[in-house]
């Protein structure tokens, strides 16, 4: 466990920066604390910042991924920190929740992951299809005559359901190689890749684990024989046009305008977040990001079949992806990362950077993520701790919430001066 420092206190009262967290005391903050960090007092504030007090998040966020936060989080801070317009990036994009609300709220999205698994579930839900061109767009795809790569899909999928699916794949594979991939494609991709396995009749496989954690063949055949089940006949495209109708439920007229607008200029980036060379100097507004927690999830397996689906080396993403398994390893990675988020920010942006509790609780990275924002020349100008309390079991970040009944997320903000 990271040790805790203790040096000179600072008054609160005369920094100010201080304003910046007094406006979101009344985005639902309650209690006001410090932390002292490498000799210098930070403020604290505690509350339930994006839970029960704000409105439903968009239907469009409805895509599972492993450790992916709640649409709130990044609202909060985009909503608090920048105007229409402003760029807003996120180095370690995941599904895209950053990409995807601050397209919502017309802002100008750049987002980055180093799983290019991210990019296919993100981009597509910045341009959106009519339900009737995807349910025409599936019709045109011949869902038979599949040939077999070997893969044995049995344990997930009915032998007809598994068919249509190969042949799924082969035509977006196919579509993409000869480059004639469009948005309607991308689309399907994103939708399909997000059907493959999950816990519900709305998805593609037998009931198997959540549909951001694939099972191994071997523990889901274990699955099947314990539960007594062999896969039903699943109908893709059905599924597809079902799953494409409730991710466009609900959409504003004006979130619609939002979205085509930063559709037009949004960038994608599939690389390190320790260097996004693809950004100027000086452009970014705000940062808004989670980034992977020491060795909590592993993005590598529980995306395996995904990585299938969409023709990619599984092992290879595996490789990018930070494992840091210890609290200096982990942290000289984000020393890296801030040295690159402070070279993208404008004078006066923001970085609103978003770390849970680890190993039970244990383990708090908030105070490491301070000494790297600051040591990449950033004003830390607090933390802002989001409580949640569950009434039932709960697995976050990898981690079962069930033994303390709360979910903290702890978000370290800062300011290029
Ligand atoms: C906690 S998740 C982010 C989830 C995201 N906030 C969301 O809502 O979906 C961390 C992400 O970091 C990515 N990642 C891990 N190491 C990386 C690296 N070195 N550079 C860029 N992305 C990385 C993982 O692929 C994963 O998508």
């Amino acid at each position: 466990m990271e040790p805790e420092d203790h040096g000179q206190t600072g008054t609160l009262e005369a920094d100010p920066d201080r304003g910046r967290l007094d406006g979101f005391e009344a985005a639902g903050g309650g209690a006001w604390s410090e932390a002292c960090v490498a000799g210098r007092s930070y403020p604290v504030l505690a509350g339930e910042f994006w839970t029960a007090r704000q409105r439903q998040a968009s239907n469009l966020h409805e895509v599972s991924y492993r450790a992916c936060y709640k649409p709130q989080l990044p609202r909060l801070f985009i909503q608090q920190l920048t105007r229409p317009g402003d760029p807003v990036y996120d180095p370690f994009g995941g599904r895209g929740t950053t990409a995807v609300e601050a397209a919502l709220l017309g802002r100008r999205v750049l987002s980055n992951d180093i799983n290019p698994l991210s990019r296919i579930l993100a981009e597509p839900r910045l341009t959106l299809p009519e339900p009737e061109a995807v349910a025409a767009r599936l019709a045109e795809i011949p869902l038979g005559g599949a040939t077999d790569d070997g893969l044995d899909l049995g344990m997930f999928y009915h032998p007809d359901t598994d068919q249509e699916l190969r042949a799924l794949r082969a035509w977006l594979l196919e579509r993409s190689r000869a480059g004639l991939e469009d948005s309607l494609d991308r689309w399907v991709r994103m939708v399909a890749t997000n059907r493959l396995t999950g816990h519900s009749p709305g998805f593609f496989s037998v009931y198997t684990l959540p549909p951001n954690q694939a099972a191994s063949a071997r523990r889901q055949a274990m699955i099947n024989q314990k539960r007594g089940q062999l896969p039903p006949y699943r109908d893709t495209r059905a599924l597809i046009l079902k799953k494409t109708r409730q991710l466009l439920k609900g959409l504003t007229v004006g979130e619609r305008r939002n979205l085509d607008e930063a559709a037009a200029s949004a960038r994608f980036f599939t690389g390190d977040a320790r260097s996004a060379p693809g950004i100027p100097d000086g452009s970014v507004a705000l940062t808004v990001t989670s980034p992977p927690f020491l060795d909590v999830v592993q993005y590598a397996s529980d995306n395996w079949l995904r990585c299938w689906f969409n023709g990619l080396d599984a092992g290879a993403v595996g490789a990018g992806i930070t494992m840091a398994r210890t609290l200096p390893d982990w942290a000289a990675v984000m020393r890296d990362v801030f040295g690159d988020l402070f070279r993208i920010a404008r004078p006066g942006g923001h970085v609103a950077f978003e770390v849970g509790d680890v190993r039970g609780g244990a383990l708090s990275l908030d105070h490491a993520v301070l000494r790297a924002g600051v040591a990449a020349g950033f004003k830390g100008l607090g933390i802002l701790v989001n409580q949640q309390v569950f009434t039932k079991t709960s697995h976050i970040w990898g981690i079962d919430n069930q033994a303390k009944g709360t979910n903290t997320n702890r978000v370290v903000l800062f300011r290029k001066p």
